[in-house]
């Protein structure tokens, strides 16, 4: 047997394709903002994590402009070894200051922030007690360690007491999505402190998604809440509102250097390059400046969440930038997701293993730069479309 041969029979992408419908590795041209060109034709942009619509801002790209002229396209070695420079050290300076932390470990990506910060820490006498819908790159980061991992049912504090009450007096930490990425529910990170704190664990958040989208001045889904202090340990992305690539890891300065001396992704990967890392430093200048950006992209959000859900469309339990439209059947989202695209709205279809079976949507996301004008538009659409395919009454 022949270990390729799963590959050779795997034909899910190809029927998908033969039928016309297939949405995936769609290639955009230009930048990536809240109207885009793609194959000649213009689209709004309702698929991007671009929160705060900085990926094209000219400050933001003047930064990344003079890095590259200064250091050069790429540090070629690990933090650890040949690729730190000062400006990776002023990046984790501002970022530790912004998000009131210690210190801070910048990744190359935020899932290997998840990969490393998770799977350094969970040894083998500790428990992980993870959110069942919480980011693949947290699954993957528990599984990588030697911890014992529970998963709780999700956003069930009642049945996360129940599991820690089993495991009582064990070191462990709560590991939960901020908010979760599919469908922009939040987790009730304050209840989770509660716990956090009765049972002697530690909490961790991955704020991927609320990271300079959530809170007052963008801190994430726990200042939204009012327990940002609570935390123990923050992981975030820059690939979202950061408007970049790279992840981080902020907390107590013991724990950090712990990782900066122990998580393999950091070690054994090469580090950021210049260019990304002035366009999060030009990223949080912009954020700490204008903080009515975090305003905008929820009122983008609102509008159509609103609209869509008086239309009769399922838009779940979002409350982030984040919005799902559910369907259900893989191939009814599809079919969805083709018609709003040749109609000028694209957006996400998102499938198993992404969603449980049966659960598939189309996610929808928002940026500070989408007007109402886009987001009436774009509303239009989903009415027209989702008559025509029976997902709402007329
Ligand atoms: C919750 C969550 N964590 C981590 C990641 C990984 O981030 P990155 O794109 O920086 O690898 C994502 C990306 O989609 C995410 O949604």
């Amino acid at each position: 047997m022949d270990i390729f041969q799963k590959c050779f029979d795997y034909d899910r992408a190809d029927k998908v394709k033969a039928m016309g419908l297939y949405p995936y590795f769609v290639p955009l041209q230009g930048h990536v903002g809240a109207e885009m060109e793609i194959g000649g034709h213009g689209l709004i942009m309702l698929g991007s994590n671009n929160y705060l619509g900085l990926t094209d801002n000219p400050y933001v790209m003047e930064k990344a402009r003079e890095a590259i002229v200064k250091y050069g396209t790429g540090c070629t070695g690990s933090r650890f070894l040949n690729g730190t420079l000062d400006l990776h050290l002023q990046l984790e300076d501002r970022l530790a200051r912004f998000f009131q932390k210690e210190a801070c470990l910048t990744y190359s990506t935020g899932f290997q922030a998840n990969l490393g910060t998770i799977g350094t820490l969970g040894g083998r006498e500790d428990i992980l007690y993870l959110d069942r819908k919480n980011h693949a790159s947290i699954i993957d980061g528990a599984r990588m360690g030697y911890a014992k991992v529970v998963k709780y049912r999700h956003n069930d504090l009642e049945h996360l007491r129940h599991i820690l009450e089993k495991h009582t007096g064990l070191p462990g930490m709560i590991i939960t999505d901020g908010v979760f990425s599919m469908e922009g529910d939040l987790a009730d990170i304050c209840g989770l402190a509660d716990l956090a704190e009765e049972f002697g664990v530690r909490l961790m958040v991955d704020d991927a998604h609320g990271v300079g989208a959530m809170g007052r001045t963008g801190m994430g889904t726990a200042e939204h809440q009012g327990c940002h202090e609570r935390v123990d340990l923050l992981v975030g992305t820059f690939s979202k509102s950061f408007a970049c690539i790279g992840g981080f890891a902020a907390g107590p300065k013991g724990v950090i250097s712990y990782l900066q001396h122990n998580a393999r992704t950091n070690i054994f990967s090469a580090s950021l390059p210049p260019a990304a890392v002035a366009t999060v430093i030009a990223a949080l200048d912009i954020l700490e400046e204008q903080p009515e950006l975090l305003e905008k992209v929820h009122h983008a959000a609102e509008r159509c969440r609103n609209g869509l859900a008086a239309m009769g469309f399922n838009v779940g339990r979002s409350a982030a930038p984040i919005v799902p439209i559910i369907i259900g059947d893989d191939l009814d989202c599809f079919r969805f997701w083709k018609d709003m695209f040749d109609n000028g709205v694209f957006t996400n279809p998102v499938v198993s293993p992404a969603v449980e079976p049966g659960g598939a949507m189309l996610r929808t996301s928002y940026m500070a730069s989408h007007t109402d004008d886009m987001i009436d538009r774009a509303l239009d659409v989903f009415q027209e479309v989702g008559l025509r395919h029976n997902l709402i009454g007329s």
